[in-house]
């Protein structure tokens, strides 16, 4: 059965469901929950939150309430239970989300997320695939979480300052990214998750061959040791996979370094919005994330289609 007021639901691959309940609001929503990134429950708890609040951002809504899911071997001590969830608790009320239930289960290993609502214009929608040809590309988070993580369970990563800041740049909301941007000219926009920069940048071109985004490779913006970690070829197996699964849509130049084209298809557990945005409204907007304590990257643009999806340099 179809219905005209779910505008964005299972035949599109967006961040979250939109259904319109009346002419000034939509409800979206999204579920995302997933196994330990980290050692610490606490952070895991943040981590997977800020993760899940994600979705709600990149469709240019506002969280309201969340329910939590939550996985969780009965042989384990309960009080690693709460720590995560007292993670969870304490990323949704920096986010100003409610949390009115959830569900929990016996399982092998422990896996937490949220399924969040979030209220939005049904006119102010962002959807990830309709990028605006002219468009300058923004990122609002460094690269690199997959590799480092890789790495940081490993063991190789020496410098503990580099793996604070990992933790932290996971657990960061995409908030102020997102509110910040709601004065400004925003064609597409999603957040880089699983798929890795390119996977979801692959996504965004669409399917109809309309436009071709544009990447400077040398513009990244990547965490401390994740390219000295990609040199060495230590990336976690979704970085092949999302190579294998976008890379014929993809065109690099010959002098793109092997270690950054893999950073590029590096999976990120919580990564920043891609924002495809009116040029003019960019300065203003990289101006005002700084003075945020913020940070955004201008890596790219939007270009008519010139066949392929998306052009590396
Ligand atoms: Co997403
Ligand atoms: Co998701």
């Amino acid at each position: 059965m179809t219905d005209e007021r779910l505008i964005v639901g299972y035949d599109s691959d967006d961040d979250a469901s939109v259904y319109v309940v009346s002419p000034d609001i939509a409800i979206v929503q999204t579920i995302d929950f997933f196994p330990p990134v980290v050692d610490d429950p606490y952070d895991f708890g943040r981590i997977a939150a800020a993760n899940a609040l994600s979705d709600v951002y990149a469709m240019g809504a506002v969280p309201k309430t969340a329910l939590n899911v939550l996985c969780f071997p009965s042989c384990l001590d309960p009080g690693i239970m709460r720590r995560i969830l007292e993670g969870g608790a304490d990323k949704c009320m920096e986010a100003g989300v409610v949390i009115t239930g959830g569900h929990s289960i016996d399982d092998e290993e422990p896996k937490y997320g949220l399924s969040v609502m979030g209220l939005c214009h049904p006119s102010a929608i962002r959807r990830n695939d309709t990028p605006r040809p002219g468009d300058v590309l923004i990122l609002t988070k460094p690269l690199g979480t997959g590799a480092l993580s890789t790495a940081a369970k490993a063991g190789l990563v020496e410098d503990t300052s580099h793996i604070k800041l990992l933790t932290e740049t996971m657990a960061r909301l995409n908030s102020v990214a997102a509110e910040l941007s709601m004065t400004c000219d925003v064609s597409a926009s999603t957040d880089i998750t699983g798929f890795g920069l390119l996977g979801h940048a692959n996504e965004m071109s669409g399917k109809d061959q309309r436009v071709t985004l544009v990447f400077e490779s040398r513009s990244l913006p990547l965490l401390p040791s994740s390219e000295a970690m990609a040199k060495d070829g230590i990336l976690p197996g979704g970085c092949y996979r999302n190579r294998a699964y976008a890379g014929s849509n993809i065109a690099f130049e010959d002098d793109v370094p092997l270690a950054l084209s893999d950073l590029m298809f590096d999976p990120q557990t919580s990564g920043g919005l891609l924002l495809a945005m009116k040029p003019d409204d960019a300065p203003r907007y990289m101006a005002a994330m700084q003075e945020a304590g913020e940070n955004a990257w201008l890596i790219g643009s939007v270009s008519h289609w010139n066949g392929i999806s998306v052009r590396v340099f």
